[in-house]
């Protein structure tokens, strides 16, 4: 199937009350391990690349590889850029035809945040590229070996998402209610009633950042709630190297390729639980909802899906000077912010 928007994979997911994993691919085996998940469990799912995780991988190297990947797989897949900060980052997956984004301004002062946010959703929506955007700080570090806890002066005001959200235009909302990135001090504390009334006021889907190491229960819980979109990596990232660990110190073992096999096996099986509890696995059959965006998958039998019409993500019927203006256009209303 092509990449379809996010806001197609949420919308449905809302809809059926299930949630979407956000995975982060950080290289070509973690890649490899999302798909291979999602597809054996016919999951819809979203291929996250962080800002900070673009040292890792060459962007214009892997988008051409993670499009070719998603056209193969029998199932919906939204390219998305993760924790988006810079606007050369955002630039750069307009052009490469992200179907979605996540701009984060939450350690902006909140006019700042409002204002850069509701630009970026204009311009993206233009596009039919969906926007994601941050309201509190979920904080924390994920990958890293040290532990945080959620700080509560940070958590997602409700008054305030639902004027961030009537104000930016934005199509769905990370929030800050008690998950940190990475692992966690103790047990996490999920605050329900604060998500409860985010759901309540805004309407939109919320996402939770910082998936790794909440119970299930609590995720279930969370999703009952409002939350539609839910990204992982560290536990990704923790069983890749876990699974490494018990090889390599064995001398025997001096492949390299075999090890990266383990490690994608270790990320396959992660996505696969998360899968289990999000809900989403099984929603993908044909003939079904998403079959209206979906770019001819190929179906388990070897035959190719009738019920097909193409998508793109608006980008790829512009010309390059009207991207070129649409750039221009960003670049002016965000220096215009700073006046
Ligand atoms: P974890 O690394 O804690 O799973 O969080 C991932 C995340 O939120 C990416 O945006």
């Amino acid at each position: 199937m092509a990449l379809v928007s996010m806001q197609t994979i949420l919308n449905e997911a809302v809809a059926k009350g299930y949630a979407v994993g956000s995975f982060n691919v950080v290289s070509l085996d973690s890649l490899q391990g999302i798909l291979e998940a999602a597809t054996q469990l016919r999951s819809p799912v979203i291929l996250s690349v962080a800002e900070v995780h673009f040292k890792y991988i060459d962007l214009e190297y892997i988008v051409p590889v993670i499009k070719q990947a998603a056209a193969q797989a029998p199932i919906p897949v939204a390219l998305h850029l993760d924790h988006g900060v810079s606007l050369e980052a955002v630039m750069r997956c307009f052009r490469l035809g992200f179907t979605s984004l996540m701009f984060d301004g939450s350690n902006l002062p909140y006019e700042e945040n409002v204002a850069r946010t509701a630009e970026i959703v204009r311009v993206a929506h233009s596009v039919g590229v969906s926007v994601e955007a941050e309201l509190g700080q979920v904080g924390g570090g994920e990958g890293t070996s040290e532990a945080s806890e959620a700080d509560r002066s940070l958590f997602t005001d409700p008054e305030q998402a639902v004027d961030f959200v009537r104000r930016t235009g934005v199509d769905a909302l990370a929030v800050a209610v008690g998950s940190v990135h990475g692992l966690y001090k103790g047990k996490p504390q999920l605050d329900f009633e604060r998500l409860e009334a985010i759901a309540r006021g805004t309407g939109v889907p919320l996402v939770l950042h910082g998936g790794s190491g909440i119970p299930d229960e609590d995720i279930k819980r969370a999703i009952s709630l409002g939350i539609a979109k839910i990204n992982v990596y560290t536990e990704m990232s923790m069983q890749a190297v876990q699974r490494i660990r018990e090889k390599v110190a064995d001398p025997k073992m001096i492949s390299f390729p075999d090890l990266l096999l383990l490690a994608r096996q270790g990320i396959k099986e992660t996505v696969m639980d998360k899968i289990s509890v999000f809900g989403s696995a099984n929603v993908c059959q044909a003939p079904g909802v998403f079959c209206d965006s979906c770019g001819a998958c190929v179906m388990p039998s070897g035959d190719t899906c009738a019920a097909s019409a193409p998508s793109t993500n608006g980008l790829a019927a512009l010309s390059d000077e009207e991207i070129a203006r649409m750039v221009a256009s960003v670049v002016r209303g965000i220096l215009s912010l700073r006046d």
